[in-house]
């Protein structure tokens, strides 16, 4: 991937929201209609209950909406939707255009469909239409995995749940926060995590866990090349929420310690695009980052997909 021009025009964050289903799942309450238990879920995974419930578009809207609140802009003042997710309500229109009319934005707004690396292609894109003129745009990662989870399965109901994370990125006149991505695919991989339409999702558990941890430190270190710094640099670590034995080896391969890194995965399970912008926001909402922090984001997903971004932490 390219690196980022000098003098680029910027964006930074200027607010954000979160929503999650409306449902609390506890592993106890899955164990009474499959045959698994707390104890393993909680070893295995790391998750100890799930939010459910909700459509893709309700819950964009709600997590949008603080988001604008926040930024303190209205509806109208935005130039463009950009909604990571791969469960869209309809195939058609784009749940996007659902979005735009719920939250009464006036402007263009696309889905973004990568699984769980869909937050950082979307946000990499947001600030690629703030380099190209726009002023604010909203950027939203939801998922309702819920709805495409075999609840009889469990090999994959442990793990899915429901979710939203939203944020106005809005044009700066310094630097902005953006100082390395990468956006990655190895489309050869699609036979070990997907779901045909109005079916399941289906996964090969222990090869997506493998190829996961090789591909998020890849990307991650791609970034932090194009950036210029270093793994010591990095404040707070964004990993994606799939397994909490993911992140632990991907920091651990990354050299950053597990104290930096930003986890909501015990309280959220799985929840694609949403899972790195809660766990930003979470950490950003519990006083973690001060301006000037360097925070990595990196996701992975279906596809394979893989994403990640250095950005550096300061509101406008
Ligand atoms: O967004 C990306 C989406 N997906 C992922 O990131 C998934 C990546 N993979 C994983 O997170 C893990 O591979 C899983 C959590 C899916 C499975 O964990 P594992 O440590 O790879 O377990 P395993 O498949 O090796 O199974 C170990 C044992 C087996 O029993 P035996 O053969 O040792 O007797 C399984 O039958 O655990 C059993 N098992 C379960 N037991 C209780 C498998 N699933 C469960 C369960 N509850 N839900």
């Amino acid at each position: 991937m390219p690196k980022i021009p000098q003098n680029v025009r910027g964006a930074r964050f200027t607010g954000w929201g979160t929503a999650l289903g409306h449902k609390t799942v506890t592993n106890h309450d899955l164990s009474l209609t499959i045959d698994t238990n707390d104890e393993w879920i909680r070893e295995r995974t790391g998750i100890h209950r799930r939010h459910i419930g909700g459509s893709t578009a309700e819950l964009s809207v709600a997590s949008g909406r603080d988001a604008l609140a926040m930024a303190g802009i209205a509806p109208e003042q935005i130039d463009a939707l950009v909604l990571a997710t791969t469960t869209p309500d309809r195939t058609v229109p784009a749940t996007s255009a659902t979005v735009q009319n719920l939250l009464g934005l006036r402007c263009g707004a696309f889905d973004v469909n990568a699984a769980c690396s869909g937050f950082v292609y979307a946000l990499v894109n947001a600030h690629g239409l703030i380099a190209m003129g726009a002023e604010k745009v909203l950027v939203i990662g939801t998922d309702t995995l819920a709805r495409i989870t075999d609840w009889q399965d469990r090999n994959t109901a442990v793990l899915f749940a429901d979710g939203s994370g939203a944020a106005v990125l809005e044009h700066t006149q310094g630097p902005g926060q953006l100082l390395g991505w990468d956006l990655d695919a190895d489309g050869s991989a699609e036979d070990i995590l997907f779901c045909d339409i109005g079916g399941n999702i289906q996964m090969d558990g222990k090869e997506v866990f493998r190829r996961a941890v090789r591909i998020m430190v890849d990307s991650a270190q791609k970034s932090m090349a194009h950036a210029g710094v270093q793994a010591s640099d990095i404040s707070l670590i964004v990993p994606h929420q799939a397994n909490i034995r993911i992140i632990s080896a991907a920091c651990e391969r990354l050299e950053i310690p597990m104290e930096k890194a930003a986890i909501v995965i015990d309280n959220t399970g799985n929840t694609s695009s949403a899972s790195i912008p809660l766990a930003l926001f979470d950490a950003a909402d519990k006083g973690r980052l001060a301006p000037g922090d360097l925070v990595l984001l990196v996701g992975f997903g279906a596809g394979m997909t893989a994403a990640s971004a250095v950005l550096e932490w300061g509101t406008q």
